[in-house]
């Protein structure tokens, strides 16, 4: 079979109707960005399941706002931590946090592969809006947008964390019996080091009922985040075209997107010569050069500072691009956001590359992972060494790459 069959065979097999899964067995639920990536693969063959994907993810809407990282449609005792321990309090069973905001920036790339569908476009264009207006009254530090949890940018083990993971103190945490090991080399996955960190945090949020304000004054965890500043710019920068195409109010999307640029300055690390998550506790920089660091042209920023650390990471590694510098201490190959080579994370920065100009280095980005791609198959993630592909098999959100860029 082609292999852009097979990308389709592929979001079909993990299609369950009105939402998709990452992929079988490890994720079972719809995650949040994973399905924004999802709805723009199945936009490339059938607009209308795609519309649906992003309607389903909408629907689970938290009432001030918030798009929860994970919906618990049907309950699944393959997956920890579920429903019960997270307790979210939204209109669908979910978790409590949320996840990068990349789902206005693919609903923008939707409508224009699919005019037709701009009545759809209408309708979740408020609701996006409203969680955007969330992220800007909740998860502010200096303009730069904050995580309160690992699993909020999407990029659970970064090294990014480790500071502040430190400060969290696991003494009463309790027993618990993780499944993602079950399905997963656990090598290519978080420790339970980290893991006790993780569980903690839920139950920190569910102790203050997931009161953003009471949690940020309780939670040892509050890290500004390039993932989250550079997807949430780029967000409001297609909120406003399509704002204003559909007759919207877009001025105060204008004065986010001001005051998100001066946010992103505080994340520019002057020694490291990159975009790096700052501790908001500590007021520290955390000193990481990783794959976000590298989405600012995404972001919509001409930033030609910011070229030299990256193609330095790219030139140390055989496929772009590395999630972790693979000079650093610690950086490693296979474990998951540590080293390791991600597909979405290739997309957002390479097309964003090619967007702001940096053709060059973009088009060597998409090379890289259409070969990982053809080579391998739809992998999570992928060593960036020697290609081995890691992690969850026949994945969606790699094969919507594949179908939307890659191929
Ligand atoms: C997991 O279970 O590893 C997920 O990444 C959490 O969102």
């Amino acid at each position: 079979m082609h292999l852009t069959e097979q990308a389709r065979a592929t979001l079909r097999l993990n299609d369950k109707g009105r939402y998709t899964l990452p992929t079988h067995g490890l994720y079972p639920y719809q995650w949040n960005w994973d399905s924004a990536f999802a709805a723009w693969g199945f936009t490339t063959f059938d607009p209308d399941r795609g519309w649906t994907e992003l309607e389903t993810l909408l629907s689970g809407q938290w009432d001030d706002g918030m798009v929860p990282h994970i919906l618990f449609h049907r309950p699944d005792p393959g997956y920890f931590p579920g429903p019960d321990v997270w307790q979210g309090r939204g209109p669908i069973p979910s978790s409590g946090i949320t996840q990068p905001p990349v789902a206005a920036t693919f609903m923008a790339k939707m409508l224009a592969m699919d005019p037709a569908g701009a009545p759809r476009a209408r309708a979740l264009w408020p609701k996006l809006h409203a969680w955007h207006r969330w992220f800007m009254t909740w998860r502010l530090d200096r303009g730069a947008v904050c995580v309160t949890h690992p699993w909020e940018a999407g990029r659970d083990n970064a090294p990014d964390w480790d500071n502040a993971m430190r400060a969290i103190d696991v003494r009463d945490v309790g027993a618990y019996t993780r499944r993602d090991t079950t399905h997963v080399d656990p090598a290519m996955r978080p420790t339970k080091y980290d893991y006790d960190r993780y569980l903690k945090l839920v139950q920190l949020g569910v102790s203050v009922n997931w009161d953003h304000g009471a949690l940020a004054k309780i939670n040892p965890f509050r890290v500004a985040d390039p993932t989250m500043t550079f997807t949430l710019l780029r967000a409001l920068r297609d909120m406003i075209t399509m704002g204003r195409r559909f007759g919207e109010d877009v001025a105060e999307i204008e004065d986010w997107i001001a005051t998100l640029e001066a946010g992103a300055e505080t994340l520019w690390n002057a020694d490291m010569q990159c975009y790096d998550s700052r501790d908001v506790h500590s007021g520290k920089f955390n000193d990481v050069l990783s794959n976000a660091s590298a989405l600012c042209w995404y972001a919509g920023l001409n930033d030609q500072r910011a070229r030299p650390a990256i193609e330095r990471m790219l030139d140390a590694a055989t496929y772009a691009l590395p999630s972790f510098d693979p000079a650093a201490v610690g950086f490693d190959p296979l474990r998951y956001w540590r080293g390791p080579t991600w597909p979405i994370m290739n997309y957002l920065v390479g097309s964003g590359m090619e967007e702001q100009g940096l053709s060059d280095l973009g088009r060597r980005i998409r090379d890289d992972t259409a070969q990982l791609i053809s080579r391998h198959g739809f992998a999570e993630y992928y060593n960036p060494l020697d290609g081995t592909p890691a992690g969850g098999e026949t994945f969606t959100w790699t094969a919507a790459v594949w179908l939307g860029w890659a191929s």
